[in-house]
């Protein structure tokens, strides 16, 4: 089995170089050190009725599992890819409680020369389930499997962001686990904030845990949860400062653009790379933001958002800010 993420996807990892090094987002998409791993591994589902959401993947998978289960056999390989935080790893060891066997686990850069997966292979068990995590890693493309690797696998699934009324199941899910109260109304309040990932769903939850314990009775109720969000930032669509300031920029120093890549990041004190890879990808999955040739331009959705009067639209040719230096950039 395998599993992959796709670069940009719901957080964005900071590239090397790009931004302030202790730049740590509540929102990101991507587990954040040992710690959290750790916590995480206490919140996740261990059999495949406790997944909640992807009712395909889950439904074909069941199938997959259980007819394998029946005939004795081992199921075909498994392929999961989709963005960070979405539950590959999770599943992984779904697959492997299901069939009632150990997980061995391995990853696309620990295999990269010629031998290694061979050695991995040659240790393995009978019917032991070996996941193979960022398998992306071992292809020269990032994020790209080549086809006929691809063709290797019997069930190719692809893991998509969750709809907000199954982050509020979660959220509740986990509520119960860390042992703390939380009303369906601040589930739903925590889980409109998450971007449609279940890692950020639960670190939120987190936070606002902690805020009810020291600030209020230890409950999380609606107004304790908003209370708790609004002092880490996050607003009710998820944004954080950095994607407010991106989109606040871009609306009150450009008139809402288009404007290049390169200038907006110098408004906002980032680097382009940090605007474009960790800020962009969710404002435009939301409408937000969208990245034309002439450069990137706020949408009606981003005044509204920001409860800004958008101005009536300017002629296009000949603005102010004739920039398309981004223009041909890889979106
Ligand atoms: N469907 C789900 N139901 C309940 N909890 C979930 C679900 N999917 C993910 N989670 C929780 O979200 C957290 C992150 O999930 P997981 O580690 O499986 O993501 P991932 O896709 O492997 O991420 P990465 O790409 O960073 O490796 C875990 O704590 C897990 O319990
Ligand atoms: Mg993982």
């Amino acid at each position: 089995m395998m599993s992959g993420s796709e670069p940009g996807g719901a957080g964005g990892r900071p590239q090397q170089g790009a931004g302030r090094e202790e730049f740590e987002r509540l929102v990101s998409a991507d587990a954040d050190g040992i710690e959290e791993q750790r916590i995480e591994a206490a919140l996740r589902p261990k059999k495949l009725d406790d997944f909640v959401g992807q009712e395909r993947v889950r439904e074909q998978l069941s199938l997959v599992l259980h007819s394998a289960l029946r005939r004795g056999r081992t199921p075909d390989h498994v392929l999961l890819s989709g963005g960070p935080g979405l539950g590959k790893t999770t599943l992984a060891m779904i697959i492997a409680a299901e069939l009632g066997q150990p997980l061995r686990i391995s990853s696309g850069p620990a295999i990269e020369r010629a031998g290694d997966l061979a050695a991995v292979l040659s240790t393995l068990a009978e019917g032991e389930v070996l996941f193979l995590d960022e398998i992306h890693g071992a292809t020269t493309r990032a994020g790209m499997l080549p086809g006929p690797l691809r063709d290797r696998f019997g069930f190719v699934a692809h893991m998509d962001f969750y709809e907000p009324a199954e982050l509020e199941v979660i959220v509740r899910r986990s509520a119960k686990l860390l042992d703390v109260e939380i009303a369906d109304d601040a589930a739903a309040e925590v889980a409109g904030r998450s971007r449609g990932t279940p890692r950020i769903a639960n670190r939120l939850l987190r936070r606002v845990r902690d805020y009810a314990e020291v600030r209020a009775d230890g409950v999380i109720t609606k107004e304790s949860a908003r209370a708790a969000l609004a002092l880490y930032e996050v607003d009710e669509r998820g944004l954080d400062r950095l994607d407010r300031s991106v989109l606040e920029s871009l609306m009150r120093k450009f008139g809402g653009g288009p404007v290049g890549l390169s200038t907006l990041a110098v408004s906002v004190g980032e680097e382009p790379e940090t605007v474009e890879v960790v800020a962009e990808p969710f404002l435009v999955r939301q409408g937000l933001l969208a990245r034309t040739p002439r450069g990137r331009v706020a949408t009606a959705a981003a005044w509204a958002h920001l409860g800004l009067a958008q101005p009536p639209t300017a002629p296009l040719a000949g603005t102010l800010f004739e920039v398309d230096e981004d223009a041909g950039r890889p979106e």
